[in-house]
Formats: structure tokens, sequence, C-alpha cells
């Protein structure tokens, strides 16, 4: 009898995880035909940035960048890298055409979690402090010609009104940065200011995104790069438009009739998106709900925390972990998207390391392999909702670019090469080969063997110190 009853709540438990399994697999999931749709809805999105409606999703900040590396770029550079976790200053040796980058040191620093929501003047404060020791270390082999100062490419992962090539004000923080008192102030003249406090001597003569800086970077070693896109902490994409293009410049055009813009896709949204009841509620718990909702559906920072929000309910409400619901797994970003990426990674047959990440994060022990197969499996879904979503999003830029279909004279289609940077695409295998899979297949077999997407490992920082080379002050004597 006790068996007979044991049996049949293992039965309707077994009913309510299939359920919730179900009732997730459907409304995360993205058909082709829906990622077609969303493609198209972010083009129209872009399109107004442009003319400069202040309801488009995406913003479409014009950079100051009319023209990308050429090579010829000469001399000592530094580059300062801030917006993930972690922040990386760097220093270049550039040799021209033909030995370009000589040589090039870095540091990477991780940022204190209580500065990204602390005061400006602390956080700029301590960058300015990591930067000012780095450059004390610089040795005989980098050159810098008598009497100049030095200068710096100031990479800011964070949207930017620029003024121009070089200052800009914040218009708001993302991915986890809440610092008041920041918004509406120009980041450089900060920064310029904490490098005094440090005593350092040194200019800003490039302010760039993180995408524009890959992009940079990208294009100093591949011609064809056209556009740059970033999965990481957070998720960007930047590319090169026609300046005639652009109805919201009011400047001259530039020469090179192009303009580098930075489209700040994350904060696209649209009803086409397969927003979910964990999405929802973890927008509405997040520091800025409302914002950044496309970012919030692919990026590093969020994929680890729908997870678990999925599990969470199935914890509740099919009791997957035993009568009680994990205490641990309550706690919000306890599940991180490393940990998410090494469970959905393990192809052993008892999915051992899934079960030690369920121990150590959930806190339960001994979990089934049934179990650690569910696991598992939510991860892959998410995953690869973000991966689709993110492919939809290069192949509207694609669109916008013209380079998403063969040329209609039926001439030879260009080769198109796309940068991409950031620890999702470069760490989570299983997510970057979804998103090339996708990308092949929204493209189609013709168009896609011309398209090539490539890591531009830590491109950005490079590409900071190139621009802040083409923009030296020194550039006309030169
Ligand atoms: C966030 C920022 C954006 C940055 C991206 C990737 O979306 O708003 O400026 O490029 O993260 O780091």
């Amino acid at each position: 009898r006790e068996a007979e009853l044991l049996e049949g709540a293992a039965a309707e438990r077994k009913r309510k995880v299939g359920a919730v399994i179900e009732d997730v697999e459907r409304t995360l999931s993205t058909p082709t035909a829906l990622l077609r749709g969303i493609s198209d809805a972010m083009v129209t999105e872009m399109e107004r940035g442009l003319r400069g409606d202040i309801h488009a999703a995406v913003k479409m900040l014009i950079t100051y960048v009319d023209n990308l590396p050429t090579g010829n770029e000469q001399g000592l550079f530094y580059a300062l890298d801030l917006g993930g976790t972690n922040f990386r200053v760097l220093r270049v040796q550039l040799g021209g055409k033909e030995k370009r980058v000589v040589r090039q040191q870095y540091n990477e620093v991780s940022i204190p979690p209580h500065l990204m929501v602390g005061t400006s003047m602390e956080l700029f404060d301590f960058i300015a402090a990591a930067l000012s020791k780095f450059v004390e270390t610089e040795g005989d082999d980098f050159h810098l010609p008598v009497g100049r100062q030095r200068e710096l490419g100031f990479t800011f992962s964070f949207p930017v009104n620029q003024t121009s090539i070089s200052s800009g004000t914040l218009i708001k923080w993302t991915k986890g940065f809440s610092i008041n008192g920041a918004i509406g102030e120009d980041v450089v003249s900060e920064l310029s200011k904490a490098m005094e406090r440090q005593g350092l001597d040194m200019k800003v003569t490039a302010l760039v995104n993180d995408t524009v800086g890959t992009l940079a970077g990208g294009r100093y070693v591949d011609n064809d790069v056209v556009a740059a896109i970033i999965l990481g902490t957070g998720t960007n994409a930047a590319y090169v438009e026609h300046a005639n293009a652009i109805a919201k410049w009011t400047g001259l055009l530039p020469k090179s009739g192009n303009m580098v813009i930075n489209t700040e896709w994350g904060s696209f949204k649209s009803d086409k998106l397969p927003l979910s009841e964990f999405d929802k509620a973890m927008d509405f718990e997040s520091l800025n709900p409302g914002e950044q909702i496309y970012e919030k559906m692919i990026s590093g920072m969020y994929l680890g925390e729908i997870v678990r929000r999925i599990l969470l309910k199935l914890a509740h409400d099919a009791s997957l972990f035993g009568d009680v619901v994990p205490p641990k797994l309550e706690q919000p970003f306890v599940l991180r998207t490393p940990d998410m990426s090494a469970m959905h990674h393990d192809s052993s047959h008892d999915l051992n390391i899934v079960g030690v990440k369920l121990k150590d994060i959930v806190g339960v022990a001994d979990t089934s392999l049934e179990v650690r197969y569910i696991a598992r499996h939510i991860c892959d879904i998410v995953a690869e909702r973000a991966a689709r979503l993110a492919a939809a999003g290069i192949f509207g830029i694609l669109k916008k670019l013209g380079r998403d279909k063969l040329p209609s004279g039926g001439g030879k289609m260009p080769r198109t090469a796309i940068a991409l940077d950031g620890g999702l695409y470069e760490h989570y295998k299983k997510f970057s080969s979804c998103l090339e899979s996708t990308l092949t297949d929204l493209l189609g077999e013709d168009v896609s063997s011309s398209v090539v997407t490539k890591l531009a490992n830590d491109g950005s920082g490079i590409g900071a110190a190139l621009l802040a080379a083409s923009h030296s002050q020194y550039a006309e004597v030169d």
C-alpha cells in the first residue's frame, strides 16, 4: 500500500515536472520565422534611431569615428577598458604598415563590486590609480618621443552621447553598474580629473565604446570587417554606416563618407521577443527595470539567472529537488553563466559536473541522473534562445548593410567579416556554435559562404589604442 502511494506520488511529480518543462520550451522557443520577424523589427528600430526618433528602441549613437585604422598608425599608445566585471589597461608600440604591433603589454584588474554602485569619484580614482601604477612599469622597449605627452584610448562600454571623438556624456548605466551623479557628466573629464589627482600626465584622445574598439581592432587585421558584436557581460553591436544615411547627423559630411554607429542594441525591445514570466520577473527586480530587454535575454550577466529562476519554479511547482525548495536556489544570481556553461557542456555518462554544480550552488547533494538531465536541458533551452536571438540581431545588421542577399545585378557577393568578442562568445562553445549555425540558416548557403565571423580577442583594447593614435594631438606633425 505504502509502495503504491510512493509510486503514485513519484508519477505525479514526474507529470508536473514534464508540464513545467513543456511550458518553458514553448514560451522560450524561437522558430526561424520568428527570428526573421525580430531581425525586421531590429532594422525598423535602427532606422528610427538614425532619424533621431526619441522613441526608437535602439539609440544608434554617433561615434565620431569616420575612419577606421589603416595600419599606418605609429608610436606608443595606452588604452583603458572599462565596462564589465574587469577592467584592463594596455600599452602598445605601433610600428606602422610593415611592423604593425611591435609589442604590447596589459594588465587586468577586477573591479571591487562596491565600486560599481558607489560614487563616480571613487570609481575613477580607482581606475586612474591602477593606470598610473601600470605606466610606472613602462620599460625601455617602449618609446615616447621626447617632449610628448602620453595618449590614451578610453574604452567606456556604456551608452554615451558623444560630443566629439574625445568627449561625451553618460546616458545611463547598464550591466549592474549604478553610480549616482555620473549620468549626464562627461566621462573623459571625470577620468582626466582623476588622472590629475594621481599626478598622471596623460591625454585621452579617443573615447570609444567596446564595440567600436572591437570594430577598429578587427579592421586593423582584416579589411573586410564592417561590424563588431560584443557578447559578454552585456551585448551590443557597432557597424559602418553611410554618413548620408544618418538623418540626425547635422555636421559636415565626413570625407570618407562613413560613420561608425554604436547601435546600443541591448536596449532593443519588441513584442516579437519571446519574453517569458522568468524574464519579466528578473527585469522587474533588476537595477534597471524595463530597460536592456534584449540584453537581458542574451548576455552573460543574465543567462545563469534565468536558468536559476526556471529551476526554482521546477522546485516550487514540481518538487524537482524533493519536498523542500533548496534555500540557496532562492538567492538571485547564485547561478552564474560560467557554471551554467559547465553544466551544459557536461557530456559524461553520469553528468558528474552537473551533479557537482547542483551540490555546490543549489546545495542538493546526490541528485538523480534524471534531475541532472533536466538541469542540463534547461541550460540548453536558455542558451539556445540567447544564441538564436543574437544571430537574429546580426542578421538584422547584415540586412541594414545590404549584405544579407546576393547582389541584385548578379554581381559577385563581397566578402563580409564580422568581429566578435566577449566572454560569452569566446568561452561558451555551445552558445557560439548555435549562433553561427543559426546565422548560416538565416542567410542561406549561398550568402553565408561569403560572411565570416571571427573572434577578435581583446580587439577593443588594441582598437582603442589605434583610434587614440589616429586622433593623436601630434597626428598633423607626424
Ligand atoms: C551594454 C552597454 C554597451 C556595451 C555592451 C557590451 O549593453 O550599454 O555600451 O557595448 O554592454 O559591453
